[in-house]
């Protein structure tokens, strides 16, 4: 897609990667409406878009709350007369064993992960359709590959998003709605720190492994560089990525692999 004049709403703008690829993609001079939860931090990022020749519209919603969603993508639909791009970043991770994990931790997780995201998509696909067509792009991880410990509902929420866009790619080719899947691998964020634990609370540590990710800007430069050209996987990251084609071409290798991962 050639991004010139066209409109892109972003989820989970306010941080890490959504927020880096709202930036990168505000120089080729578009309309972007940012969104997550924190309107102030939505409002810097406003900012920085604007010196770079976007505009913007800020819509804060909470993804884990179907009434905010659906009040976002009212407001935005009477807005705006037509969306190009969806790109869905937005998302909370997990540090927890499932033996020690009660399920309204799971259930919160799915609910921003993956009810959140579908439910937004579901609200805007009907114009997108009748506007001839748009671009959806969907951050899963490597998780939403194969499993590992500690990410159980995080890696399902993922897997989950694959099986569901995957779908709704299939059954909208001939409404030229393109799909695109996000994969990162370790990139350098707060994701970690945001992370949910048993306790439902955040982490609030950045990990080790998590540190030592990809830089942000230069994750965001090969997201929409691969945006544009409608890839339908962006697969991102280090040395991590390695473990989707043992998974795919090894599994036992990968059993005994995911068995030893330390849990962090
Ligand atoms: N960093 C990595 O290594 C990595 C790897 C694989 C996949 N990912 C995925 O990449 C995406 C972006 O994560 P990140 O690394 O950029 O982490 P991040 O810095 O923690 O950003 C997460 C974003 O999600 C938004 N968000 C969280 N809960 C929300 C809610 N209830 N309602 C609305 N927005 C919500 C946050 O906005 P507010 O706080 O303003 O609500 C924030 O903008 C996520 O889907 C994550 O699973 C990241």
């Amino acid at each position: 897609m050639n991004f010139k004049g066209k409109t892109v709403w972003i989820t989970g703008a306010s941080s890490g990667i959504g927020r880096a690829v709202a930036i990168e993609l505000s120089l080729k001079k578009l309309h972007l409406i940012l969104s997550g939860r924190k309107e102030n931090a939505l409002n810097e990022v406003a900012e920085i878009c604007h010196k770079n020749g976007s505009t913007t519209r800020v819509v804060p919603f909470d993804l884990g709350d179907e009434n905010s969603i659906r009040e976002a993508a009212k407001t935005v639909l009477e807005q705006e007369s037509k969306i190009d791009g969806l790109y869905h970043f937005g998302g909370i991770s997990q540090r927890s064993f499932v033996s020690e994990t009660p399920l309204s931790v799971d259930l919160k997780i799915f609910e921003v992960n993956f009810f959140g995201t579908i439910a937004l998509t579901k609200m805007v696909l009907p114009t997108m359709i009748k506007n001839g067509g748009a671009q959806i792009g969907v951050t899963t991880s490597i998780v939403g590959k194969f499993g590992i410990p500690y990410r159980s509902s995080y890696s399902a929420t993922k897997q989950a998003l694959h099986g569901f866009f995957e779908s709704l790619r299939a059954e909208n080719v001939s409404n030229n709605i393109s799909v695109s899947m996000i994969i990162p691998g370790r990139i350098k964020t707060n994701i970690s720190i945001n992370a949910i634990g048993k306790d439902g609370k955040s982490h609030s540590k950045m990990d080790e492994g998590q540190g030592a990710g990809m830089e942000v800007e230069k994750a965001a430069k090969i997201i929409v560089r691969k945006l544009q050209k409608e890839r339908k996987e962006i697969l991102l990251g280090g040395s991590e990525l390695i473990m989707v084609h043992i998974r795919r071409f090894f599994p036992r290798l990968y059993y005994y692999l995911s068995s030893r991962v330390k849990p962090l």
